[in-house]
């Protein structure tokens, strides 16, 4: 099944590389450089780890789950600054970081998988 190998992908990039949030968040800033000042008084990293625990965490639910935590949270982020469209290329930011990491053990099924599932959202991939 397609959600299937979402949860594979996130398995295999935690088990060889632990935590995404350093790759994840490196990522966003070095693509939306004013984005980092958002995080200024997250000095420990806690409000970005917790938000990427959040977000990946709804991605492995999927459903309703999903679709409810971004409609919520694309309003409560637009009220904290963040564009609705920097917002909504976070899952793919996340998908691009996961593909890299994995190379050649990023599959088809997980290209397809992360696909329909930010298709289904009306998430750009
Ligand atoms: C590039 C896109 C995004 C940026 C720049 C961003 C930025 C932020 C910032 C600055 C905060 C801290 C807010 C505060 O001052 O308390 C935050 C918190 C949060 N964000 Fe995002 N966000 C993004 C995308 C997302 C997405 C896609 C989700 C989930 C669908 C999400 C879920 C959350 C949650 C749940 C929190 C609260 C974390 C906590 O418990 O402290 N964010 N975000």
């Amino acid at each position: 099944m397609d959600g299937d190998a979402v949860a594979e992908s996130l398995a295999l990039y935690a088990a060889r590389h632990g935590d995404p949030a350093p790759a994840v968040y490196a990522r966003l800033f070095a693509r939306h450089p004013e984005a980092e000042a958002l995080f200024l008084l997250d000095t420990g990293g806690h409000v970005r780890g917790q938000m990427l625990a959040v977000a990946l965490e709804a991605l492995l639910d999927g459903g309703e789950r999903l679709a409810g935590l971004i409609g919520i949270e694309r309003l409560n982020h637009a009220n904290i600054g963040v564009p609705e469209a920097l917002f909504d290329g976070f899952y793919a930011l996340l998908m691009q970081t996961v593909r890299e990491s994995l190379g050649p053990d990023w599959t088809p099924a997980m290209e397809s998988g992360w696909r329909a599932r930010l298709d289904a959202l009306g998430l750009p991939a």
